[in-house]
């Protein structure tokens, strides 16, 4: 006779979920919400093999990141030494241009800060707003007459390199060396080998011998500014300057590239936002495109993983336990999406006010660039929006691939078409 109580069979126990997998690299959220929900603050082998802390909840990312026991410094990594280089951890290569903000703690951190604030205003890139316009319309330009594009590699990808090249003051002709060069650091996802490391060394030796040029004749730009800089006395060392200018390209360049990638790509997938924006914009209303800009950052934005932290001390970090020299990784992207702090945080809502999202970091290593990025994104997307109005995916959003890097989030190709213009 059958047992009249069975014993029900165990509640299956959650799985983690599969990280760092093709499937994951296309929507990491739906893993996110589950570490987010059973394990917020994660332990997990990087694909490079290296033990981390991933953090996915709001509250705990934004403590993290505003965490002084939690150091940039990878020197903090209590990785084994044979491992030591091999890690993907950028400052582990050592090389001078590595010694930059977001690899330093105060007060070094605080001292550099302070100076390449004083040369990288908010004035300088309101300045800038003409020129940005006027490479936009350059780059849409030279695909408008083909009524289809690829929007990363032609449009997005070389919009902040030609704006970042001008705003430090590299000479037009040599831009395209800046494009080839970067073009090889984003399709090999910055890895310390062969082409990448050539272009690094090449791009190292340029701003070196640029910054010695315009010591001897500045001019306005801001390379110029970096090398004027100076607070109570002190000014950047030249090789302070080079790793200054070499991490205002390096950080601003993928992230860029991605704003308006993930940003237009949101868009096209949600037609109902798209054409509210579209409407707003035709009547001369810009206030949905900033709200909007901001809510593209939260809703997929461009730095799934803020970069590396290592703990100098044992802490606690949402009721886990952190041993001195573990790295901890914060998880934007999944901060971004949390319940707790966002109303409807899977829902594109482009005139979302209350939207402290955590796109730009938080803390003192808060993104220096964010106001250029808003610039640069803002005039991208409503660009785009108002001279190629019945833009359209040419691409099933299944056929796309996402680059799978650790930190960044973007896509490989964006595929669109549009009537000619
Ligand atoms: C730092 C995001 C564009 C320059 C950061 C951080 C984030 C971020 C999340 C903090 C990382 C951390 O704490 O680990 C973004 C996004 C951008 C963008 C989403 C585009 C949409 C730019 C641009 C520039 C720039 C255009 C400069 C030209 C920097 C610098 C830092 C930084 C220099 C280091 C600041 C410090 O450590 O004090 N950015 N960024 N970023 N960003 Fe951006």
């Amino acid at each position: 006779m059958p047992d009249p109580h069975p014993t029900p069979p165990p509640t299956p126990k959650p799985q983690d979920p599969e990280l760092f997998t093709w499937e994951f690299a296309t929507d990491p959220y739906p893993a996110y919400a589950w570490l987010r929900e059973n394990s917020p603050v994660h332990r997990t082998t990087l694909p490079s093999g290296v033990e981390a802390w991933l953090v996915t909840r709001y509250a705990d990312a934004r403590h993290a990141l505003a965490d002084h026991r939690l150091s940039k410094n990878p020197a903090h990594h209590d990785e084994p030494a044979h491992a030591k280089g091999k890690t993907g951890i950028p400052g582990e290569r050592k090389a001078e241009l590595m010694t930059h903000l977001l690899n330093i703690d105060p007060p070094d951190h605080t001292r550099l800060r302070r100076l390449v604030s004083k040369a990288f205003t908010p004035r300088r890139v309101a300045e800038f707003a003409p020129r940005v316009q006027e490479l936009t319309d350059g780059l849409i330009d030279a695909f408008a007459a083909k009524g289809e594009a690829d929007l990363i590699h032609e449009f997005a990808f070389p919009l902040p390199i030609y704006a970042i090249c001008d705003l430090l003051g590299v000479p037009r002709e040599d831009q395209d060396d800046f494009r080839d060069w970067a073009g090889m650091m984003i399709r090999h996802g910055g890895g310390p080998r062969g082409g990448v490391a050539r272009s690094v060394k090449k791009m190292r030796g340029y701003l070196a011998e640029l910054i010695h040029r315009k010591r001897l004749d500045p001019g306005d730009d801001l390379i110029s500014g970096l090398i004027r800089a100076s607070d109570h006395g002190e000014h950047l060392t030249e090789n302070e300057a080079a790793a200054m200018a070499f991490i205002l390209l390096f950080a601003g360049f993928e992230t860029t590239v991605n704003l308006i990638g993930n940003g237009m790509y949101a868009l096209l997938t949600h037609p109902e936002q798209r054409a509210r924006l579209q409407q707003a914009l035709a009547e001369g209303d810009t206030g949905l495109l900033e709200t909007g800009v901001e809510e593209l950052l939260r809703f997929d934005g461009p730095v799934e993983l803020a970069t590396w932290r290592f703990a100098t001390e044992a802490l606690t970090l949402g009721g886990q336990d952190i041993a001195v020299g573990d790295p901890v990784l914060v998880v934007l992207a999944a901060a971004d999406r949390d319940p707790e702090r966002f109303d409807r945080p899977d829902t594109l809502d482009l005139s979302r006010r209350d939207n402290q999202h955590l796109g730009y970091g938080h803390g003192i290593h808060y993104c220096l660039g964010a106001p250029l990025a808003r610039l640069e994104g803002q005039t991208a997307l409503a660009t785009l929006l108002r001279r190629l109005p019945d833009l359209q995916l040419a691409a099933d959003p299944a056929d796309l691939r996402w680059r799978g890097g650790l930190i960044m989030r973007g896509l490989r190709t964006l595929p669109v078409k549009f009537t000619d213009a």
